[in-house]
């Protein structure tokens, strides 16, 4: 059966002094197993250093981003398989943020999964609508199109290694969530797009995380529908005892 996943984005946020504290904070709380895979989103500087913090602990780690090409002359580059080299086990791909201000489309994203997949990585690919999308109903023909785009090429052993994530990007940063009936009824649409393509147990085995202003306080109403599978969870990630209740919440 599939995963639950509850995964910190940090985004571009704590020096590397500051990040490792906050890991060494998470697994500190982290006494007890929790019932579903931690994750932690960390910058590219922080990667390593806390891939040491966390070693031996329950916590993996996991990039924000990573390279469409594979080694090279790309001044600034990181590539998966560089990520891949500091203990990381994700890499967040498509993120709004990355959509929006850098440009990606979809066709570099295709890129970026085929590459992560290729180096071991496991993608945690983020799809969503913007509020004029939603306001005009087309939120399912946004999400649709932004799968056949950039993984509906994958063969069914790939695709079955990815993790989803759903961030309506209204959601992000704005305190404004989702309702759990919202959550719900796009996480049963992607899992039935998923099955059209790639058939029913695939698509009941894949993780679909929920993210977009997930805290302590509405994590519990938004993981108890069927087909919400933990979440993506960017500003609460940042205090550990936030993160840690998201963690319980599941
Ligand atoms: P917030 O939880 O801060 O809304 O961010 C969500 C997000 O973008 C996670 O990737």
């Amino acid at each position: 059966m599939r995963k639950n996943i509850v995964a910190g984005n940090w985004k571009m946020n704590t020096t590397m002094q500051e990040g490792v504290a906050l890991a060494d904070q998470i697994k500190n709380l982290l006494i007890k197993s929790p019932n579903c895979e931690v994750v932690l989103c960390v910058p590219f500087t922080h990667l390593t250093s806390i891939a040491q913090t966390v070693n031996g602990s329950i916590i993996a780690i996991g990039a924000e981003n990573c390279s469409d090409k594979e080694s090279g002359a790309y001044t600034g580059e990181i590539s998966a398989a560089m990520v891949r080299s500091t203990g990381a086990k994700y890499v967040i791909i498509g993120h709004s943020e990355r959509r929006t201000y850098y440009g990606e489309t979809a066709e570099i994203l295709k890129e970026k999964v085929l590459l992560a997949l290729k180096n071991d990585l496991i993608p945690v690919f983020c799809i969503g609508e913007v509020k004029e999308e939603r306001q005009a109903d087309k939120q399912n023909d946004i999400v649709k199109a932004q799968l056949e785009k950039s993984v509906f090429n994958l063969s069914v052993d790939d695709f079955s290694k990815i993790v989803f994530a759903y961030e309506p990007v209204w959601a992000i940063g704005t305190g404004l969530t989702a309702t759990p009936e919202q959550a719900q009824q796009m996480h049963a649409c992607i899992r039935q797009l998923i099955a059209e393509k790639y058939g029913n147990t695939i698509a009941q085995n894949t993780s679909i995380l929920y993210g977009g202003s997930c805290n302590a306080q509405n994590a519990a109403t938004l993981f108890a529908n069927h087909d919400v599978d933990g979440g993506l969870i960017g500003s609460a990630s940042l205090k550990a005892t936030d993160f840690k209740a998201i963690i319980d919440a599941i």
